[in-house]
C-alpha cells in the first residue's frame, strides 16, 4: 500500500530544521511525481507548522530598518530577509496541497507540491549565499506576516489563492527587478543569477494560482475578478500597491484590468 499524500506532506510542514525541511519537502515532491504517494487527505494539516529556534519571528513593526543594501550589513540583512520569504514560501506551497487537495484533484496537488520543491531550492540556494556572506538563516530577527495571512485563509480555498499566489507572491513579482539592479550593481554576480532564477520560477508560482483560482470561481459560476477583488478586500488588509512589474504580471496570468481597480 502507498503511503498518503497528505501524510507525506503532514510531516515535511512539521519538520523544524531548515534543511531537512527543505530536503524533505523536494521529496515529497519527487515521490508525488513517480506515483509513489496515493491521493489519499487522511490527516490534517499543522495550524502552525515546524519553525527552527532561530530566527526570532517578530511582528513587522519590531523588525530593525534595514538599509538599501550597500554596505556588508545591508547586504546579509537583504539575503536573510530573502531566505525567510522562501523558507515559509515552502509552508505555504506544502499547505496549499495537503490542505485543499483533496477538494480540488491530482493536478492541484502536482502543480503546488512543484511549486515547494522550487521554494525549497530557493531556500537552499539563498542560504549557500548568506553562508558565502559570513552569516547563516537564524542569524537576524525576521517577521511573521507571511503566515499570518495563511492563517487568515484556512478555511477557503478560494481566498487562499486569491492571497497567496495572487497577492503575495504576485508582488515578488514587482519588486524582485529592483532588486536584481541593487544586487548587480554591487558586483554580486552570483546573487543576481540566484535573484533572476527566483523571478523566472515565480512567475510559473502565480500562474499555478492564476489558473486554479480561475477554475474554483467557475465552479462557482462567479466572475473571477469580481470573486478575486472580495476575497482580497476581506481577507488582505493592505492594499494592492504599485508600482506593479505589469508585464511579468501578464505573463502570469494577471491581467491589468484585475489588479488595477484594487489599487
Ligand atoms: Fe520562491
Ligand atoms: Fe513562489
Amino acid at each position: 500500500m502507498t503511503r498518503s499524500v497528505a501524510s507525506a506532506i503532514r510531516e515535511a510542514l512539521l519538520e523544524c530544521d531548515p534543511r531537512a525541511k527543505a530536503m524533505m519537502t523536494r521529496k515529497v515532491a519527487r515521490d508525488w511525481r513517480l506515483g509513489r504517494l496515493s491521493f489519499v487527505f487522511d490527516v490534517a494539516m499543522p495550524t502552525v507548522p515546524g519553525r527552527p529556534e532561530a530566527p526570532e519571528l517578530l511582528p513587522p513593526s519590531r523588525m530593525p530598518k534595514r538599509g538599501k543594501g550597500g554596505s556588508e550589513r545591508g547586504r546579509i540583512a537583504l539575503w536573510h530577509a530573502l531566505a525567510h520569504i522562501e523558507f515559509v514560501a515552502i509552508d505555504l506551497a506544502l499547505d496549499m496541497a495537503g490542505r485543499f487537495g483533496g477538494e480540488m484533484d491530482e493536478r492541484f496537488v502536482g502543480d503546488f507540491l512543484s511549486v515547494a520543491a522550487d521554494e525549497a531550492m530557493h531556500y537552499a540556494l539563498i542560504d549557500r549565499h548568506l553562508r558565502g556572506l559570513g552569516s547563516h538563516y537564524g542569524a537576524l530577527p525576521a517577521h511573521d506576516g507571511l503566515w499570518e495571512a495563511a492563517g487568515k485563509t484556512s478555511h477557503d480555498v478560494a481566498a487562499r489563492l486569491a492571497v497567496v499566489p495572487m497577492v503575495l507572491e504576485a508582488r515578488g513579482l514587482d519588486v524582485t527587478p529592483a532588486t536584481l539592479d541593487r544586487v548587480k550593481a554591487n558586483g554580486d554576480e552570483r546573487g543576481a543569477r540566484i535573484l533572476q532564477r527566483i523571478l523566472d520560477d515565480e512567475i510559473r508560482h502565480v500562474r499555478f494560482g492564476a489558473i486554479h483560482f480561475a477554475e474554483v470561481a467557475e465552479r462557482l459560476n462567479e466572475s473571477r475578478n469580481d470573486l478575486w477583488k472580495t476575497l482580497v478586500s476581506r481577507h488582505f488588509g493592505g492594499a494592492v500597491k504599485p508600482p506593479f512589474n505589469d508585464s511579468a504580471r501578464l505573463a502570469a496570468g494577471l491581467p491589468r484590468d484585475l489588479y488595477a481597480s484594487l489599487a
